[in-house]
């Protein structure tokens, strides 16, 4: 199966009540090739609305930090959320919309198989990498997992209520720069 059959089976999805409140599914964005996957926490208003990931004011902030390290969302990654419907009033998502989630971000990763992931913000980090991870304790540090590298860095929703945290994140990028020079074969 490919990126775009699967896509096309999860604008069906009906796997949660997120679904009732939905505009449109966000299912992701990126190249089919990509070795670094981003994987934010949901939708929020603008992404619901063009069913895009990231394309409201944390999505221009993200945009920067990957357009620094050259990264481009259309050429060499590819970003997810946990959920694909929009929680309403961006709340968080309930631990059940994640878990009825979980299997298209799983078939995504199945498909991709990237070589780095990239969890942005609490939510993603705690369910990808640990239930009790520390953003602010433990962003920009490497794990690897099942022979991928994971990481966490602060959500771009976050660094624009807290502008003090960009040069820490700023940091975390270069790391990531470094370790995509490392690992990764064809994104550079
Ligand atoms: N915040 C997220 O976590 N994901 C998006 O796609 C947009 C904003
Ligand atoms: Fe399906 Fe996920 Fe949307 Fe829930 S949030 S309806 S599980 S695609």
């Amino acid at each position: 199966m490919d990126l775009e059959t699967l896509r096309a089976q999860c604008l069906n999805c009906t796997r949660c009540e997120l679904c009732q409140t939905r505009t449109n599914v966000v299912f992701g964005q990126g190249a089919s090739d990509a070795e670094v996957l981003f994987v934010g926490e949901g939708p929020g208003q603008s992404e619901d609305e063009q069913g895009l990931p990231f394309v409201g004011r944390s999505g221009q902030l993200l945009d920067k930090y990957l357009f620094a390290i050259d990264l481009d969302r259309n050429r060499n990654c590819y970003i997810a959320n946990i959920v694909k419907c929009r929680p309403p009033k961006n709340r968080d998502p309930m631990p059940a919309e994640s878990e009825a989630c979980m299997p298209w971000l799983r078939e995504q990763f199945r498909i991709l198989r990237p070589k780095i992931v990239v969890c942005l913000g609490r939510i993603a980090a705690q369910r990808m990498i640990d239930k009790n991870f520390s953003v602010t304790r433990s962003h920009g540090q490497f794990i690897q997992k099942g022979g991928i590298y994971f990481m966490a860095t602060y959500h771009p929703a976050a660094l624009l209520r807290q502008p003090q945290n960009k040069p820490e994140a700023f940091g975390d990028f270069a790391a990531l720069r470094e370790k995509i020079l490392e690992v990764c074969t064809h994104t550079y």
